[in-house]
């Protein structure tokens, strides 16, 4: 955590081809508009189904590893996945199967988390991806602060954008850039997180 910040928001992410990471950096910017709150962006290694196949522990390049420390210590947490058969991708499932010391020690129960998604195609699971992802963040107990329609740009946009979470439609060819609407509500999904969990942490304290 910088000097200056008294929150630390941890951007969670697995991307393969990288638009789910493009989404990160862009929520990541949504956190670091709200004063004295900060980014910690980190990812997960993917699984193999060869048992033999460990991955380095150190990426090629990109951010670090994530590991549950990360969650103990961030005060907010926004998850993001691509979409896997209208479900969340195995590395990160696969990571979060790891958090249960976490879970009995009630380590991440009222830290506000939301949750952002990258499809192929329009309508191939982007809500159910993101209601998925929120499942174990519940049973965490976590508050799940999603995106109101407060927001203009989730009434406007024509591609990605749901309450549920952040969403962007990469293509069939995984190029498409984030749209306007896409890339405000990443900000605006950040900027919620942020926002949410300095007024609780303030509120506790006082
Ligand atoms: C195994 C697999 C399953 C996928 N399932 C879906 C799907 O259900 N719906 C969809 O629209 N795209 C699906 N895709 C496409 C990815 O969600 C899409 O390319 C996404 O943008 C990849 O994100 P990334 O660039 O962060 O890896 C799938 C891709 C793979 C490899």
């Amino acid at each position: 955590m910088s000097q200056t910040s008294d929150i630390e928001i941890l951007v969670l992410y697995y991307s393969r081809s990288g638009a789910t990471a493009r989404m990160a950096r862009h929520v990541a910017r949504g956190i670091e508009e709200v004063k004295h709150c900060s980014a910690r962006v980190r990812t997960v290694p993917p699984v193999s189904a060869t048992c033999e196949a460990v991955a380095a522990d150190i990426p090629a390049d990109g951010p670090p590893y994530a590991t549950l420390e990360d969650l103990r210590e961030c005060q907010g947490l926004a998850l993001g996945s691509p979409t896997r058969f209208g479900n969340m991708a195995a590395p990160l499932k696969y990571f979060l199967d790891q958090s249960s010391g976490l879970w009995l020690a009630g380590a991440l129960a009222g830290k506000p988390a939301g949750v952002f998604t990258s499809t192929g195609t329009q309508h191939g699971g982007q809500e159910t991806t993101l209601l998925s992802m929120i499942i174990p963040l519940l049973h965490h107990g976590m508050l799940i602060t999603g995106i109101p329609y407060t927001e203009p740009a989730l009434s406007e946009t024509t591609s990605g954008g749901t309450p549920y979470g952040a969403s962007h439609v990469a293509g069939t060819q995984g190029n498409n850039p984030l749209t306007d609407h896409e890339r405000t509500l990443c900000h605006a999904l950040g900027r919620r997180l942020a926002r949410t969990a300095l007024a609780l942490v303030r509120g506790i304290k006082e």
